[in-house]
């Protein structure tokens, strides 16, 4: 299984969230990690720096991107000319691959200095993404992790805004060699779509946009829980919530049972 965290805010964590997720991870071991962005709150030093120590110790290859949050606001000198330098500093490049036995996970940087909350897609991302999904064997399920959902429904009018343009466009490349899924976060709030029904992709088998609640912040959307998602090796995807009475993350739903247009 993958552990996907999402918005971790880490400036406004709950410690006790944070407690819960080293405990779930001793206790699983999945076999990686996949955050889908936004890890601090306001992208400052300390707030990267207690987000690297809490994912270097759960001691599980992790895979990370770059939300919104993750370049700075109201320093418009770094936001121009140096936006990525702290998330840099600390996790390297902002694009990644991982793979382990059961998975293939590729990381997309969506965030653009010239936009505040929108994501974005490049055709060369596309493109690049493409001959990767290609190369790698067929045996393995094929993830991509984005920031920005790629398809919101009525549960959140505000996050359409903020889909990347060229989804569809990147959808009907990717879906030919072997996609499985999408992972994001950005709207704190879990749920699973179908790509191909979504975007009348005529596939013959679905794409599922995965989107994953705030794993630990106490920023919560409409009442929704802290929560984060589990990926298993046979695809099912699960939501799991933090029980603050008990202080632990625990299994809510099936959310591919809940999947829809
Ligand atoms: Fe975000």
């Amino acid at each position: 299984m993958i552990l996907h965290l999402s918005d971790l805010h880490f400036g406004t964590e709950k410690q006790e969230c944070v407690q819960a997720i080293q405990a779930f991870c001793r206790e699983h071991r999945p076999e990686a990690v996949v955050v889908s962005g936004d890890i601090t709150q306001r992208a400052r030093w300390y707030q990267f720096h207690a987000c690297k120590q809490f994912l270097d110790s759960l001691q599980l290859p992790y895979l990370i991107i770059p939300g919104n949050h993750d370049i700075p606001l109201y320093n418009v000198w770094k936001r121009i000319f140096h936006p990525f330098s702290y998330y840099q500093a600390h996790f390297g490049q902002t694009e990644n691959l991982l793979e382990t036995e059961h998975f293939y996970v590729i990381g997309i940087n969506t965030i653009r200095r010239r936009h505040h909350t929108r994501g974005a897609l490049s055709l060369e991302q596309i493109q690049k993404i493409d001959q990767k999904l290609q190369a790698v064997s067929s045996q393995k399920l094929k993830i991509i992790v984005a920031h920005q959902p790629f398809y919101v429904t009525h549960y959140d009018r505000r996050g359409i805004k903020d889909c990347p343009r060229l989804a569809k466009i990147a959808l009907e490349a990717w879906a030919k060699h072997g996609l499985y899924a999408l992972l994001h976060g950005h709207l704190h709030h879990a749920a699973v779509y179908d790509l191909n029904k979504a975007f009348g992709l005529e596939l013959a088998q679905p794409i599922y946009d995965v989107h994953a609640g705030t794993a630990t912040s106490y920023r919560l959307h409409q009442g929704q829980p802290n929560s984060f998602n589990v990926i298993h090796s046979n695809g099912t995807i699960e939501e799991y919530v933090f029980n603050s009475v008990k202080g632990c993350f625990e299994f809510k739903q099936d959310l591919m049972n809940k999947s829809s247009k």
